[in-house]
């Protein structure tokens, strides 16, 4: 089944010191890797060798060892450039994640939309999925909120998902003026063509900005013949430190973007009354950085760019197919959006049971899955469930461990039905 050989694979896992416990008396078996990765010792050497030799601010000193935290800081954009892919136009801000990165999208993004048309209270109409993460919704409920003349919701707007087809056609196709969209639904694992979505639109939307945390590790360089503005991410669903992230922007757009957070490091000059920014990405990135996790971030992307990509996602996609056939045939268990393309997560709920129960159950095996929400509230709502069993893989989990959540999940549902 698998693209490793099992020498490859013991080699691999080698690799992630967290695989190797114990948990409730039996052999870890992680699969809540949409919610964080595990973390491989060239990773955990990197950030450890920061702390113990180049401790130091970066872009604040002359000496010695603030330059050296600088170099290696600095390094970390070239190598997040090469592992996605992205052409000369595109620039990487360091962020601590998605979450912040879709707060100063949505505000910068606004920002820069209102400069254009010169009026200072103008909404933009926004588009997103029904599949987006709240951190894809909220940060635009907030600026909404901030739009005084808007007392409803017009200017937000979402395709439709279907289980069976994925996401629909949306039958305005006057277009919109911000289309932000997931690549890949960390609550079911559904790949969304977020390209096709955009030539739906008779007039392409003005800013383009896609969620790439959960696509970003199971897609060989993302941003190749992507169409995007912006492509937010997070380091800690690719092996590297939480509290990492960036976003891939494209120059134009980083031009107009006016940050959220101000502070030292991003501005050109203040005075009593005034600040000027700087220009580029050090606008955006206010204040001492998480230094160590951006050179983590590095040494992960070194860490991936070294392994044999293809294979990797084969032998996750090897995984999701025989984990999705297996779970399908446990009486009672339903798969969500099965037959969908998907990548490195798969949902599904047990018919007379809750996620939570599930979740407690496989966890007493060994058998880490996220269980609930999966911070996708309205998809939830939509398709009328309280929850999901998630399980989430990668390129180091093995059919030996979709075989102990299989049988776990067998036996909680013998239990709980
Ligand atoms: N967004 C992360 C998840 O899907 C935390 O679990």
């Amino acid at each position: 089944m698998s693209a490793f050989s099992d020498s490859q694979l013991r080699e691999i896992r080698a690799d992630f010191p967290a695989l190797h416990q114990d948990v409730n008396g039996t052999p870890l078996v992680y699969l809540d890797n949409a919610a964080s990765s595990l973390t491989p010792q060239p990773v955990i050497h990197a950030i450890t060798s920061f702390y113990a030799k180049d401790r130091a601010n970066v872009h604040r000193g002359v000496h010695t060892l603030s330059q050296r935290a600088s170099t290696r800081y600095e390094a970390v954009r070239e190598k997040l450039h090469q592992f996605l892919g992205a052409d000369d136009d595109t620039e990487i801000i360091f962020t601590s994640g998605t979450t912040i990165g879709f707060n100063m999208l949505a505000h910068g993004v606004t920002a820069a939309f209102r400069k254009q048309l010169e009026q200072p209270d103008a909404v933009p109409q926004v588009m997103l999925s029904e599949l987006e993460h709240h951190a894809n919704i909220v940060p635009w409920h907030m600026m909404y909120d901030l739009a005084a003349q808007c007392t409803k919701n017009p200017f937000l707007r979402y395709f439709e998902f279907d289980q069976s087809r994925g996401l629909l056609n949306h039958p305005d196709k006057n277009g919109c003026d911000i289309l932000s969209l997931t690549a890949l639904s960390n609550a079911t694992g559904v790949i969304v063509d977020t390209n096709a979505v955009v030539e739906l639109f008779n007039t392409p939307p003005q800013f383009i900005l896609i969620d790439g945390a959960q696509d970003v590790v199971h897609r060989h360089r993302p941003l190749d013949a992507l169409i995007f503005d912006a492509y937010v991410f997070s380091g800690h669903k690719m092996c590297g430190p939480t509290g990492s992230g960036a976003i891939a922007i494209k120059k134009y757009l980083l031009d107009q973007l006016s940050p959220l957070i101000g502070g030292g490091d991003m501005i050109q000059s203040v005075s009593w009354h005034q600040t000027t920014f700087q220009k580029g990405v050090h606008k955006l990135e206010a204040g001492t950085p998480s230094i160590a996790s951006v050179i983590g971030l590095g040494a992960a992307v070194d860490y991936l760019s070294d392994l044999d990509v293809h294979a990797c996602h084969a032998h996750e996609h090897a995984l999701m197919t025989y984990a999705e056939e297996q779970l399908s045939r446990i009486d009672g268990c339903r798969i969500i959006a099965p037959g969908l393309e998907k990548a490195g997560a798969l949902s599904f709920v047990v018919d007379g049971t809750h996620p939570h129960d599930v979740g407690t159950l496989l966890d007493e095996q060994g058998v880490a899955v996220r269980t609930g929400q999966h911070c996708t509230e309205p998809l939830m709502n939509k398709l009328g469930v309280p929850g999901t069993v998630r399980a989430s893989f990668m390129f180091y989990n093995t059919p030996e461990e979709v075989d102990r959540l299989v049988n776990a999940t067998t036996q909680a549902v013998a239990l709980l039905r």
